[in-house]
């Protein structure tokens, strides 16, 4: 039996990022976003909160090195391997110690490496319970289009929404792999790799909180807040050490079965409150 990765459901469990100065970003992630595990093992800087977890590996800065997403079970983790292996995805020979045995990694078509497995269990217990999972990663391409072929029919996430240049080529494309509006997107960009990567904080409120909380640690926000036009959640960005972009986002849409939206690539689709930042 075979299933797509929206049927087996996946969540985006870790990013592991490069960066030039490993160690002061540790720092930057345990003191601003609350991880409050961080730890050395192997060439590697795990640091964890409640539900989230960013890996920093010595590199170029803004890459990303790799990322995991997790489902809820084996049946369903071997059921989506089935669906890939038909549709002849390119294996990774890189193993993901950040999940269960039996994940495996993917290339996709811009060389990013994506593992997909079972969350490991963990003997941690965080006393900071302040609600604040990893939920998207997103992506810069040169090809959008190619990118969402590739995510939509080989793996088997679900498009929801498209953002169409006046040329109606891609702007931007966002898919999911669960209820969420988007567990990854797509922009059209010069660069390749990461765009920005997302914490999910449910709820206004919480937006609230943490722009107290960044205004105290004197870190700016650098977007918002705002509310996203695809998605319609609402949002603040904020940069870390090494510039790249962490989104905290609050009321993402939950998807019932509905087609895909098509919106024009303006500022206000970026942004229904104001500022948009176009990437193309
Ligand atoms: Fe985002």
């Amino acid at each position: 039996m075979k299933l797509s990765a929206l049927q087996a459901g996946f969540n985006l469990d870790h990013i592991a990022l490069e960066s030039p100065s490993p160690n002061e970003l540790s720092k930057f992630y345990k003191k601003f976003i609350m991880m409050e595990h961080v730890k050395k093992k192997n060439k590697e800087i795990i640091c964890e909160g409640q539900n989230r977890k960013v890996i920093l590996i010595k590199g170029k800065k803004n890459k990303l090195s790799y990322a995991g997403f997790s489902c809820r079970n084996k049946k369903n983790l071997e059921q989506f391997k089935n669906f890939i292996i038909s549709n002849n995805v390119p294996f990774s020979k890189f193993i993901n110690n950040h999940l269960e045995k039996g994940a495996f990694s993917i290339i996709d078509p811009d060389r990013n490496i994506i593992s997909f497995g079972i969350r490991k269990k963990t003997k941690i217990v965080f006393k900071n319970k302040f609600c604040l999972p990893l939920q998207h990663l997103t992506f810069a391409s040169r090809d959008v289009e190619r990118f969402e072929h590739f995510y939509c029919e080989m793996l088997g996430f679900k498009t929801t929404d498209r953002v169409i240049h006046k040329n109606r080529s891609l702007a931007t494309s966002f898919l999911t792999s669960n209820h969420e509006h988007h567990t990854i997107a797509c922009f059209k960009s010069n660069k390749i790799g990461i765009d920005h990567y997302s914490y999910e904080v449910s709820q206004w409120e919480n937006i609230k909180i943490l722009c107290d909380y960044f205004s105290q640690q004197n870190i700016k926000i650098i977007w918002g807040p705002g509310r996203h036009g695809p998605g319609n959640n609402l949002f603040i960005f904020i940069e870390d050490l090494d510039k790249n972009w962490l989104e905290f986002s609050a009321e993402l849409e939950i998807i019932h079965d509905r087609k895909v939206n098509e919106w024009p690539q303006s500022e206000k689709t970026l942004n229904l409150w104001g500022k948009g930042i176009l990437r193309s």
